[in-house]
């Protein structure tokens, strides 16, 4: 595809956004960005520094210095935190609770925001996240908004916790998916919502494959 357009993807844990924007920016020759990394890198960011989330100075000084640089790969993006490949880490339990409560801090968000747009700026990108559509690409060519049930998204998770051989139950999956929901649908700034204008896209029947085709058949 030709044009460098701008697809924005959002939606809850788990519904899908990562897996079916990967594959749709290798068919369309495009960059993928996931934004959910970038919230987990500061997170991480916050602990390796001993940063307390209610310490606003330090926070400021963190979110200055900070660098979170992002290579792409065709089986994901790869994630360098001060020049430190963080790409594992982040996806532990810790870092994802924390992912979570350092995404409702303003400034944490106006810099990410920063980051993503300027990374986006020339289009021929694939954002996924949870405010791509309404805060950071308001004007995005295409928005789609990716839902499923909690009960399939808990299961998806489980089966790729198996895979990589960690234990953890399916109910403590869905505990941590029902308050991730929580902290992101009712956060003050930029909550977790569909755009008005994004194509609601209910992934609990679909297979990826049906997933990435339905976009794409919108996109083309
Ligand atoms: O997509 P993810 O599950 O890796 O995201 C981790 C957390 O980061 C998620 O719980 C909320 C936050 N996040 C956000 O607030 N805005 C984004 N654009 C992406 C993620």
């Amino acid at each position: 595809m030709n044009n460098k357009f701008v697809i924005a993807i959002d939606g809850p844990a788990a519904s899908g956004k990562s897996t079916t924007a990967k594959q749709l920016a290798i068919k369309l020759k495009y960059i993928y960005i996931d934004t959910g990394a970038m919230y987990r890198a500061s997170g991480l960011c916050t602990l390796l520094q001993n940063i307390s989330l209610d310490d606003e100075a330090a926070l400021k000084e963190m979110l200055d210095k900070i660098s979170i640089r992002i290579e792409y790969e065709e089986d994901g993006n790869k994630i360098f935190l001060n020049e430190e490949d963080v790409t594992e880490r982040i996806r532990e339990a810790d870092i994802t609770k924390l992912s979570s409560q350092i995404a409702v801090i303003g400034m944490v968000r106006k810099k990410m925001v920063e980051l993503q747009r300027k990374i986006g700026e020339n289009g021929g990108v694939i954002m996924d996240g949870r405010d791509i559509g309404t805060v950071v690409f308001p004007n995005a060519d295409f928005k789609f908004f990716m839902i499923a049930d909690v009960k399939t998204r808990a299961l998806r998770r489980w089966e790729e916790t198996k895979e990589k051989g960690e234990s953890i139950t399916l109910e403590e999956i869905e505990e941590e998916l029902i308050w991730r929901d929580k902290n992101d649908t009712t956060r003050e700034i930029s909550p977790l919502r569909q755009a008005d204008d994004a194509i609601p896209v209910d992934t609990s029947k679909m297979s990826i494959n049906e997933q990435v085709q339905f976009i794409y058949n919108k996109i083309k």
